[in-house]
């Protein structure tokens, strides 16, 4: 039986992330640049992967590490310059490796030039470039927090008037209702495409769209509405795909969007099949699981059901009519071994490949974060002052100070989520700094580089490393890894996620074991009558297949049958 399938390049390529800051540096400053990328192509085509996505590399004053931006043209001065930059790109085509690049434009940096004229007088032709408005009762317009503490408005001397910053003050919003502001994005955006990259990952492109009234919304623990009542607002998707046309259409681009706060329905309008908006979108209700309501600060574990709930969600919630991304890690999220899996030493390695094999069996785009390859692990911060992300800094202060937590109960919480978890720098082997600088490096590196590093992983055919190498490999293979039908088993099992993918009469059984204790899976019929049953990959090199699938300690396997070819 044929099946007709909608193929499309960015739905069968696999994307890493790069956070270049902490990648490679070439200069000894200590932090990371284009030069290192460039360095380290060879390692990424090693690995399999099709697409690098390069967090922000643009000029910055780096109040949020690149994330505010003060010019979309010109390469931010720690990562070298435009000429870095064209040669990486060009060295990444030679070696047939696709460049997305981040897209951040809900709002720009203070200090760029759009916003140090709109901030001057409420008649500068660019004030309606941002968002101003009046204060209510001599406070704030409404009670919106800021996604960094603190209120998303801040009160400017000059005019005085507040400007909304969903994020930092340092991040002023952008007006999107402006069509002046449309018209320039999409100019620079062209601009970018012109030069031959090959798509975006636009960052909180959910936020763009405000709904003018500007209502308040529920309180969370520090007193404010969450940053997220911005999300999904009314014209976002019409600017979308004004976006798509002025713009997307002229390339094949991939293009993902990071949506906060975004919901089933909503992802089936941005990521529709006839890609009229993105052609997939970053949710975060599996990140927010082990969240207490809109409060990430906490050091609560994961319950399974729960996390296979709303993964099956989405993978059943888009099939057919979307189409789903697939990520534990990213610059924003802890290490997921040390948060989903478990980074002692007897699970370490187990559990990284366990959950790499449950991600990259889904249907979906896999994104692996830098390092991840790796099972990179936290890190073992000590104090405050070894934190630089301002999440966790103004999380810290404001909650102290709120009297919410208690000074080493926020620390726990800020070693197991903070961001700065996935922005030590990349352990590239055992010399010092984990080869990642000859100079200071500007966050601590991680003490295990000695045990967990590339160099090690490379020259070894059972690490983490060789395993994801397999995982993508399997991927190019077996269309079915990129489009068979995802199906859930046991969903009330705390331990195992077992789960089917169905394409035409081929099957896989994909079961992982998210504890540390032993369990048994009697196989289910199609599988158990299978004549060609075979195992195409699995974290223990001796496993048995047999009608009792015996399911050691964060143990993962993936059967493959024909499964209506056995019941004739
Ligand atoms: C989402 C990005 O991933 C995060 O790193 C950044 O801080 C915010 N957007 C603001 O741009």
């Amino acid at each position: 039986m044929e099946v007709k399938l909608d193929r499309k390049w960015w739905k069968e390529s696999v994307v890493y992330q790069i956070y270049p800051r902490s990648f490679k540096d070439s200069n000894g400053d200590g932090i990371g640049d284009l030069k290192g990328i460039t360095q380290k192509l060879d390692y990424l085509k090693e690995l399999g992967v099709d697409v690098i996505w390069l967090s922000p590399v643009y000029q910055s004053p780096n109040d949020d590490n690149g994330y505010d931006i003060s010019d979309y043209q010109s390469i931010m001065k720690e990562f070298g310059t435009m000429k870095d930059f064209d040669e990486m790109l060009s060295a990444a085509h030679d070696r047939g490796l696709k460049i997305v690049m981040d897209l951040v434009v809900n709002h720009t940096s203070d200090e760029h030039p759009w916003f140090v004229e709109s901030r001057k007088s409420k008649e500068n032709p660019y004030r309606d470039y941002y968002i101003w408005r009046e204060g209510k009762n001599g406070k704030e317009p409404n009670n919106w927090g800021s996604c960094f503490s603190g209120s998303a408005w801040m009160y400017d001397e000059e005019t005085k008037m507040y400007y909304l910053h969903l994020f930092s003050k340092k991040q002023p919003d952008l007006n999107w209702d402006n069509k002046a502001v449309r018209t320039e994005i999409y100019r620079m955006m062209n601009w970018w495409l012109d030069k031959g990259i090959d798509g975006f990952r636009m960052d909180v492109i959910s936020l763009i769209s405000k709904n003018s009234e500007f209502p308040d919304g529920e309180e969370g623990v520090n007193g404010y509405a969450s940053f997220n009542e911005a999300a999904n607002g009314p014209h976002v998707h019409e600017y979308l795909q004004e976006m798509r046309q002025n713009v997307l259409d002229r390339a094949d681009t991939l293009t993902v969007g990071e949506c906060s706060g975004v919901t089933l329905e909503e992802a089936m309008k941005y990521a529709r099949k006839d890609e009229k908006e993105l052609n997939m979108v970053f949710q975060f209700e599996h990140m927010d699981v082990d969240a207490d309501g809109n409060n990430k600060w906490t050091d609560k574990k994961i319950d399974l059901r729960e996390l296979k709930a709303v993964l099956t969600k989405w993978q059943k919630g888009l099939e057919e009519t979307a189409w789903n991304s697939l990520y534990w890690e990213n610059h924003d999220q802890p290490r997921s071994v040390s948060r989903y899996g478990n980074d002692s030493e007897a699970y370490w390695e187990l559990s990284a490949k366990m959950l790499a094999t449950c991600l990259h069996m889904m249907q979906g785009t896999p994104y692996i974060y830098q390092g991840e390859e790796l099972g990179m692990t936290n890190a073992p911060f000590d104090k405050i002052e070894d934190f630089r992300d301002l999440d966790s800094v103004n999380a810290y202060y404001e909650l102290l100070e709120k009297g919410v937590f208690e000074k080493e109960q926020m620390l726990k919480y800020l070693r197991y989520k903070s961001r700065d978890n996935a922005r030590t720098p990349f352990q590239w082997d055992n010399s010092k700094n984990a080869g990642f600088t000859d100079g200071e490096p500007w966050i601590m590196v991680n003490p295990n580089y000695k045990t967990i590093n590339a160099k090690e992983q490379m020259e070894r055919k059972d690490s983490v490393f060789s395993y994801y190498q397999e995982l993508i490999r399997l991927r190019k293979k077996h269309p079915i890894i990129v489009y068979g039908r995802y199906d859930l088993l046991l969903p009330e099992d705390r331990e195992l996620y077992v789960y089917t993918r169905t394409l035409g009469r081929e099957q896989l059984l994909v079961i992982c074991n998210f504890s540390c204790n032993e369990r048994t899976f009697p196989l289910p019929e199609a599988f158990a009558k299978a004549s060609d049953l075979v195992k195409i990959i699995g974290n223990y090199c001796d496993c048995a297949i047999e009608q009792n699938m015996r399911i050691r300690a964060y143990e993962a396997i993936v059967l493959q049958c024909n499964a209506s070819a056995s019941d004739e």
